[in-house]
């Protein structure tokens, strides 16, 4: 085997790593990222195979079918409204495979024995005394991201209830188990033998696995997508730290990659939502003066406050006909109603009847981030008229009719206007500055957050009941 083409292969792959990121954070480019992607993949998968080609093909061949099996199986099955659980429960898959290599690789090296540390000898001292720590690290971050993505995973798919769950001094627990864990550490680097070095090594795992399941039980709400992308973060950083366990320098990289750009991303979020990332990370979100606020998508906290005024298809279209300037506000309701090309065929009609139409969307709208963007494109849309939240906050007043396709939270005037609710502090689009607004949306029921919403009550909006697809083709045949 050519050490030196592995080597090549991996440099090669770690820069298509690079601009796929790159590419993903354009829309524009975000195909030809995918493919740098795939591309890298391809190249990282080739090289692996080339390098364990002598002893571990057997192993690693199976593995690969069986693992390639069950990604093509989800991949056909998932719907994209399932992506963040889908996501949250692979970020568990590499939690786990970081512990189980580390416990291998601890094994494997014979603990004190294979090492063969020699006490005259420093430098196999140290270099021990390093694999070691990499060992401890990559078992206790490997740990926590397992559990703490499991419980993310079910609460996401509503196999748990969203409420966060607050034990009487958690912060205490969790710095015990940290400081346990630290001092476990100790004990295993100077451990006497390998049978009480993974005896060491399983206790921390059983530790860390209980803090990342307590520290995402406590948290709830609408802060679920930023600790989907923070265990995303922590993935990978365990599966940079298993790279230093194999002496892996693709899996360093790419995991330095994942691990950086999560952290990135979570807090992007965080300041998107008007959070502190460090209050997120420390969980207790969605609850005031000791009640908790009820988080599960479509609770139905707040009863409604106020009679609302409903329209049918007929006038909106009439309104749609009339006005000159447009905003579409996508949310989850139109990923549920897989409304988007309608809306998109919409958009088409009034802007060749001369109509200045845009979208506006938040960053958090949807269930994942660029969740309205992706659908978007995939009705082509054109990139141009999708606007960010703060580039078209400001245009509201001038618009005549904003059209709201199963959005809630994110255009909730409570986020602004009441200290005390739930999302206070969210930016969101103020929509109510418009001269009109159009609701699509089945019923009263609220959104992620579980709180009512003012918008609806107010005088400039009216209601249009119904699943967003229906309601929308309705319109689009009178606009025909
Ligand atoms: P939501 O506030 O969740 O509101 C979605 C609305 O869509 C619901 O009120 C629902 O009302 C309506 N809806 C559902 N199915 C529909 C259908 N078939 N036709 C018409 N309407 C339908 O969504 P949003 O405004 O997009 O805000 C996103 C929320 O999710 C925020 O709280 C955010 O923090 C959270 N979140 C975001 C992410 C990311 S990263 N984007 C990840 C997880 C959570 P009805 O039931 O009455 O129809």
């Amino acid at each position: 085997m050519n050490q030196g083409l592995v080597m090549v292969a991996y440099i090669g792959a770690s820069i298509l790593f690079i601009l796929s990121l790159d590419g993903l954070s354009h829309q524009e480019k975000a195909r030809k990222g995918n493919g740098y992607g795939i591309a890298g993949m391809v190249i990282a998968i080739a090289a692996t195979i080339y390098a364990v080609q002598d002893n571990g093909l057997i192993v690693l061949l199976p593995a690969m079918l069986v693992g390639a099996l069950i990604g093509i199986i989800l991949a056909l099955r998932v719907e994209m409204t399932q992506m963040p659980q889908l996501v949250a429960i692979l970020h568990s898959f590499v939690g786990l495979a970081a512990v189980l290599v580390g416990i291998a690789s601890y094994l494997g090296s014979g603990g004190l024995d294979s090492g063969g540390l020699d006490s005259n000898n420093l430098e196999q001292g140290v270099a021990k005394t390093i694999h070691e720590v990499e060992i401890y690290l990559g078992v206790f971050i490997g740990a926590i991201t397992f559990s703490g993505s499991i419980i993310a995973f079910a609460k996401l798919a509503a196999i748990m209830g969203g409420k966060p769950l607050l034990l009487p001094g958690r912060h205490v627990l969790n710095l015990l188990g940290i400081v346990g864990s630290i001092y476990l550490g100790s004990e295993f680097l100077s451990a006497d033998s390998v049978d009480q070095g993974v005896l060491l090594l399983l206790v921390m795992a059983v530790i860390a696995t209980v803090i990342g399941a307590h520290l995402v039980m406590a948290i709830g709400g609408a802060d679920m997508p930023v600790v989907v992308s923070m265990l995303n973060s922590y993935s990978g950083w365990a599966a940079a730290a298993t790279g230093f366990m194999l002496a892996n320098d693709l899996l360093i990289v790419v995991g330095a990659l994942v691990g950086s750009s999560g952290a990135i991303l979570s807090y992007i979020m965080c300041k998107a939502m008007n959070r502190n990332f460090i209050s997120v990370i420390l969980g207790g979100f969605g609850t005031t003066n000791g009640s908790i606020v009820p988080t599960v998508p479509g609770a139905v906290s707040g009863e409604p406050a106020g009679e609302v005024q409903s329209v049918d298809v007929d006038r909106v279209a009439v309104m749609l006909n009339q006005a000159k300037a447009v905003v579409i506000v996508p949310g989850y309701g139109m990923a549920v109603a897989q409304a988007q090309n309608t809306v998109s065929e919409i958009t088409k009609i009034l802007r060749a009847r001369g109509c200045k139409v845009r979208f506006a969307i938040h960053p958090v709208a949807g269930r994942m981030p660029g969740h309205m963007n992706v659908l978007l494109a995939e009705a082509k849309v054109p990139y141009d008229i999708v606007l960010e939240m703060d580039e078209i906050n400001d245009d509201f007043p001038q618009i005549d009719v904003v059209l709201v396709v199963g959005a809630n939270d994110i255009v909730n005037p409570s986020a602004l206007d009441d200290p005390s609710s739930p999302i206070a502090g969210m930016p969101v689009l103020q929509i109510w500055n418009a001269k009109s607004s159009v609701v699509l949306k089945r019923s009263m029921a609220s959104g992620y957050a579980g709180v009512d919403n003012p918008l609806f009550y107010r005088d400039n909006t009216l209601m249009l009941f119904g699943d967003a697809k229906d309601s929308l083709l309705g319109v689009l045949s009178r606009l025909k």
